[in-house]
Parts: structure tokens; C-alpha cells; sequence
């Protein structure tokens, strides 16, 4: 363990402490995580030794996926913080299954635990819907020639080979990522094994409320990415529209208030509200600062509602590698009329 890693161990959060939430097999799942992509700017080496601390910190739930290119490097980690002593059960190690490979499932899942170096995971995501390659990195103009529309009966023959790993035991549940409520209503329809936690965006700008009580009402918990708005994404995904929670005056008097960094406030809110969110961060004191917040005192009711209102529709994450024809813009992705897209 690293001078840096002993000193997280010395006042880091007691895992017991930490929020959790109830899936509807009865399993626990930490009420946050740690993230691990690393927006093209961190090594896998870094995010592999914030992945060692924040375990010593008492962080137990991970957000993996092969697409991060880094779970080789993550799985030594793994390793290193099972012979320190936490058992393999008190984890919760989710992966991801990358758009290339919804017809070899079973080999992605394989290849992602062997990388991880463990026996099974906690949780498997269809990373998104669609079906369509681009290689890690491209611009968001790039269009795979033969990218597809969303296609219920393709996507069931993904998730019948996600239910098979769960059947086979190479992983203990599954779910979705990047959905819309009109897509998760087939997949609910048609599912023999539904999905556990349904991944999507989440943070005060971008609030998702309708898919949030939908899920929710259907016993799939909201896990949510970019929590702090994401702010040290790759160029390629910003728009000169795009709004800055951290920079909210609403969320900056609260962080002043209780004398933390505003992206605290975002994964306070978070946890407070009902989903669990997935922040990185490959420095100390912000992961550990953001593990703290969920057990500190909660924030007030008025916080909330403030919160609660400042939703700006801001999606971060708008997929537009996904589109499968000229011309649509990325609004099609996300089903916004409520119905799917039409091919
Ligand atoms: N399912 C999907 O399609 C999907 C899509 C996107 C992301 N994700 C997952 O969600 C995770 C989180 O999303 P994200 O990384 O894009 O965005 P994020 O967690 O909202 O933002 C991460 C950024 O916030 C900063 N930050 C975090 N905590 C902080 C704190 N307490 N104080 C100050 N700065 C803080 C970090 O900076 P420092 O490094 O300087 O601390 C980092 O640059 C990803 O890592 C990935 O695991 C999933």
C-alpha cells in the first residue's frame, strides 16, 4: 500500500457506514460508487492506484466497462485490495458490455473478468442500445457505415445471452444503460430476468425525473453517471449550450455553506435523492470528500427542493457517434417524443 493509500485507511468511512440500496434479488448495493473512465486524460495506471485508495478509503462499489481500456490494470488493484484483507462479497464490481460485441457476450463478459481478475461480477450493463462500433476516441462526427436503429428483437438477443451469464453464474445480476422509458417498457415486457439498476445521467442540471420514477416504480435502481457534470470530459464531448452544475450559484451557496467543493453538493443531492452515484476522481481528497458526504449530516429540505429546481435539461453525454442515418440529430438517440425512434 502506498504512503497515500495508508493515510486514505486513517480516515477514510467505515464501508458498514455508507449508504446502500436494495435490489430486487434482496442483494446490497453501496449507495455510491467510484467511476473509472478516465475522460481520455488519466492512465490506467492512475486510475488503478485511486481504484487501491479509495478501497482503503472504504469505497466497495466500482464502475467498470471494457471500453475504459483499463480493467487489466484494475484487476491487479482488485487483487492488491483482496490480499489486504476485504473479502471478494463485501465488493460490488459491475462491468460493461461495448457496443461491437452484443452478438459474443458471453466472450466479452469472459474477457472482462479475466482482466478483472475475478470468478464472477457483481453486475453486467448493456453499455447502450445500439448496436454500432466506433473505435474509443473518435470525433462525434464519425458514423459507422453500417450503424443501426435501435431493434427490439436484436437487443433481446442480447439480453438473452445476458440472462444466460447470470444462468451460467459469471454474474449475480444484470442490467441496462442509456435507456428511455419506451425501450425499457419492451425490455420489461420481454425480459425472463430484468435488469437490476437501470445506469443513466444524473446530476442537478440534467435531473431525468420522468425515467427516475420509472425505474423506480418498476424496482430498478438508478445508478448515475457524470454525477458532478463531468467536468473534466474530453473536448469532443462538450457544446457551447452545455451549463456547469459546479458553477450553479444555488449549489455554490450550499457548498459554501457547509464549507465543501460544489461537486459535493452534486453527489449529496444524489445519494439524498434516491440514486447512486458513480463519481471519478483520481485525487484523494476529492473521492474521500465525496465518500464523507454520505455520511454527513443530510442536506435540509429547502436544499433539496432548491436542488430539485434546477433542472436546465442539460444532457452532457448525447451519443451523436450512435445516429444511424443523415442528417438526425442526437435527440433521436433518447426517444424524446416517447415513443422509439422510428428505423
Ligand atoms: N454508462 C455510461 O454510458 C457512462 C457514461 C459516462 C460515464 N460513466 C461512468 O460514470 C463515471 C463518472 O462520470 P464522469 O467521470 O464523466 O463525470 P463526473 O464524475 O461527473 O466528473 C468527474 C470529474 O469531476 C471532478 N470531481 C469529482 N469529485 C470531485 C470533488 N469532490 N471535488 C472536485 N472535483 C471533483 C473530477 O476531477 P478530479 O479528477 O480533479 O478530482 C473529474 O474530473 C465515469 O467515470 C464512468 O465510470 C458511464
Amino acid at each position: 500500500m502506498s504512503d497515500e493509500n495508508r493515510t486514505a485507511a486513517l480516515d477514510g468511512v467505515n464501508p458498514g457506514l455508507v449508504p446502500q440500496r436494495f435490489l430486487y434479488t434482496g442483494a446490497r448495493m453501496p449507495a455510491i460508487g467510484l467511476g473509472t473512465f478516465g475522460s481520455d486524460h488519466v492512465t490506467a495506471d492512475e486510475i488503478a492506484e485511486a481504484v487501491k485508495g479509495a478501497a482503503a478509503a472504504g469505497y466497495r462499489h466500482f464502475d467498470c466497462a471494457s471500453v475504459y481500456c483499463n480493467e487489466d490494470r484494475i484487476g491487479p488493484a482488485f487483487k492488491a485490495i483482496m490480499d489486504g484483507g476485504v473479502a471478494r462479497e463485501e465488493l460490488w464490481v459491475v462491468s460493461k458490455l461495448w457496443n461491437d460485441k452484443h452478438d459474443d457476450v458471453l466472450g466479452s463478459c469472459q474477457k472482462s473478468l479475466a482482466d478483472l481478475g475475478l470468478d464472477y461480477l457483481d453486475m453486467y450493463l448493456v453499455h447502450w442500445p445500439f448496436p454500432n462500433f466506433h473505435p474509443p476516441g473518435c470525433s462525434v462526427e464519425s458514423r459507422s457505415p453500417d450503424a443501426k436503429p435501435y431493434i427490439h428483437e436484436s437487443f433481446m438477443r442480447t439480453w438473452r445471452q445476458m440472462e444466460a451469464l447470470v444462468e451460467a453464474g459469471l454474474v449475480r445480476h444484470i442490467g441496462t444503460s442509456n435507456m428511455t422509458v419506451p425501450k425499457l417498457k419492451l425490455l420489461l415486457r420481454d425480459c425472463r430476468i430484468k435488469p437490476a439498476i437501470n445506469e443513466m445521467e444524473l446530476h442537478p442540471h440534467f435531473q431525468q425525473q420522468e425515467l427516475f420514477d420509472f425505474v423506480r416504480a418498476n424496482g430498478i435502481e438508478p445508478v448515475g453517471y457524470c454525477p458532478v457534470g463531468s467536468p473534466g470530459r474530453p473536448e469532443r464531448d462538450r457544446t457551447p449550450d452545455d451549463t456547469v452544475d459546479i458553477e450553479d450559484p444555488v449549489i455554490l451557496k450550499i457548498a459554501q455553506r457547509l464549507g465543501v467543493h460544489p461537486a459535493v453538493v452534486c453527489v449529496k443531492w444524489a445519494v439524498q435523492r434516491g440514486q447512486t452515484p458513480i463519481p471519478f476522481s483520481v485525487k484523494r481528497r476529492n473521492y474521500l470528500a465525496n465518500l464523507q458526504c454520505t455520511v454527513s449530516e443530510p442536506l435540509t429540505a429547502t436544499d433539496m427542493q432548491a436542488i430539485a429546481g434546477l433542472e436546465k435539461n442539460c444532457r452532457l453525454i448525447k451519443g451523436q457517434v450512435f445516429l444511424w442515418k443523415d442528417g438526425q440529430t442526437w435527440e433521436a438517440l433518447w426517444d424524446v417524443d416517447g415513443e422509439i425512434t422510428p428505423p
